[in-house]
């Protein structure tokens, strides 16, 4: 081992950064986050390093560094560009026996500075020794992506139970056990993965302290999928994905995104076609229930969002009247990605200040149940999901309001590489109709700008 890891205490101890540009910066922030108060030295300062300055703790010192500004400091770290003087900066601090940072130099330095995974308390720090800067920096990057972002709070929250644990169970092997099931638990899980308070935690851990046996507890997750692009998922569901026991899946889910789930993972295709075989809602609902009443840590994966569009309302209901626990992960809806895949702002300045999610699900000549008066009020953008068997009806009530030219932009498949764009108008509509050109699943998208004092349509 080159180096002995070690964490510094440095509240309110004296730092010296000698440098004033923005490597300098970024060490001091570094510093400052640690609780150091920090002195910046050199003849000049960069914009960055001078807006720092107005922050509490940092203090700049106008000048060219000379040996004995080292003294009074607990720690000196050298960010010049000058090789020379960084080496002077290092001579200094070890004739002074300071530790001392030059960086990009190991060799001149008596300590270094990881990459730093910051879930405080709980700290991760990662060097290479100077060997490969880059390899650390990578792992940081992938734990970063799987730790979760609470972690420090699950962190203090067991902090704030040791001493009960320490009464309750004195024996360290059984402590020892009773912590490991705790954080291997899908309650404890929840609460790293979820959006509650302190007091979700802290019900948690007592409750487990006062019946350390207690059957494992299932919870399910409502997760988001995404619009078709496996990219668009998020670190959260991907993170869900890694530690689930069961799996259960829609048609619109992109297969690609099963891989981040484990081998043994149970996998249950529930997906719900136009046509040909079906699950029924209900059908979905008692899945979920009977997986998570076995304690099973169940993902329940959505294309796009789980609230959108998704019947994600009727699943929470189904969990939550069983008494089961169940979190909800947002994704990014079909509106979303189709409108970034084709460059389609929703909303504009002047233009779209309004925007609808609609659905024409129906039957072909019915027209859907939607206030189309509303729908067509100037200045907004209206997206309809669903609305490929229902496209004459969409048209019919659209030109009943708004004139043949309105803009009309139709994204099939829209993230994937079979994705395909239609560009047309009210009255255009006509042919794609006529012609059966479009595939589900497709998003319609509307803009009642036209004609609005912008005089410009933001679909167009
Ligand atoms: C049952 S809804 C589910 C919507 C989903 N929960 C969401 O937030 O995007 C299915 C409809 O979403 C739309 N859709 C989903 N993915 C799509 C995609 N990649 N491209 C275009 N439309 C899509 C289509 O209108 C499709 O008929």
């Amino acid at each position: 081992m080159d180096h002995l890891p070690l964490f510094a205490r440095l509240h309110g101890q004296p730092c010296l950064v000698v440098g004033g540009g923005n490597v300098a910066a970024r060490k001091a922030r570094a510093l400052l986050r640690a609780g150091g108060k920090v002195a910046l030295r050199a003849p000049r300062f960069t914009a960055a390093v001078r807006s720092l300055a107005t922050e509490p703790g940092v203090e700049l010192k106008p000048g060219h560094f000379v040996a004995g500004d080292v003294v009074g400091f607990t720690l000196v770290i050298a960010a010049t560009d000058d090789d020379e003087v960084n080496r002077s900066v290092a001579q200094a601090a070890r004739a002074q026996h300071k530790l001392c940072n030059v960086v990009d130099d190991g060799d001149a330095s008596s300590f270094i500075m990881p990459a730093i995974v910051d879930r405080s308390p709980l700290l991760i720090a990662i060097a290479s020794g100077g060997h490969a800067p880059v390899l650390a920096r990578r792992i940081k990057t992938v734990l970063e992506r799987q730790l979760p972002a609470r972690l420090g709070d699950i962190a203090r929250l067991l902090g704030r139970f040791r001493g009960a644990a320490r009464e309750r169970f004195p024996d360290l092997k059984r402590r020892r056990y009773f912590w490991e099931r705790l954080l291997d638990s899908n309650a404890l899980a929840a609460v790293a993965n979820g959006t509650g308070g302190d007091d979700d935690g802290d019900a948690i851990v007592a409750k487990a302290l006062e019946n350390p046996e207690a059957a494992p507890e299932g919870i399910a997750y409502l997760v988001g999928a995404g619009p078709g692009d496996p990219e668009l998922l998020t670190l959260k569901a991907q993170r869900l994905l890694a530690d689930a026991d069961v799996v259960l899946y829609d048609r619109l889910v992109n297969p690609a995104l099963l891989d981040h789930a484990r081998r043994d993972a149970e996998f249950v295709d529930v997906g719900k076609r136009a046509a040909g075989p079906t699950t029924p809602q209900t059908a979905i609902n008692a899945l979920l229930v009977k997986h998570v009443s076995a304690g099973k840590r169940v993902v329940r994966l959505k294309g796009g969002d789980p609230f959108i569009f998704g019947r994600g309302g009727e699943e929470l209901r189904a969990l939550e009247d069983a008494g089961l626990p169940v979190k909800v992960v947002p994704g990014i809806t079909a509106a979303q990605g189709c409108a970034a895949a084709v460059g389609l702002p929703l909303t504009e300045r002047g233009v779209a200040t309004a925007v609808t999610l609609a659905t024409a699900h129906g039957a072909a000549d019915a027209a859907p149940e939607l206030d189309w008066d509303a729908l067509c009020a100037p200045q907004q953008t209206v997206v309809f999901y669903m609305g490929v068997g229902t496209l004459p009806a969409i048209r019919r009530n659209l030109l009943q309001r708004l004139p043949a030219t309105t803009a009309i932009v139709i994204v099939e498949r829209g993230t994937t590489p079979e994705q395909r764009v239609h560009r047309t108008d009210l009255a255009g509509l006509d042919a794609l109709i006529r012609k059966k050109t479009v595939a589900a699943p497709a998003l319609v998208f509307v803009s009642t700008a036209t004609g609005s004092p912008a005089g410009k349509a933001n679909v167009a």
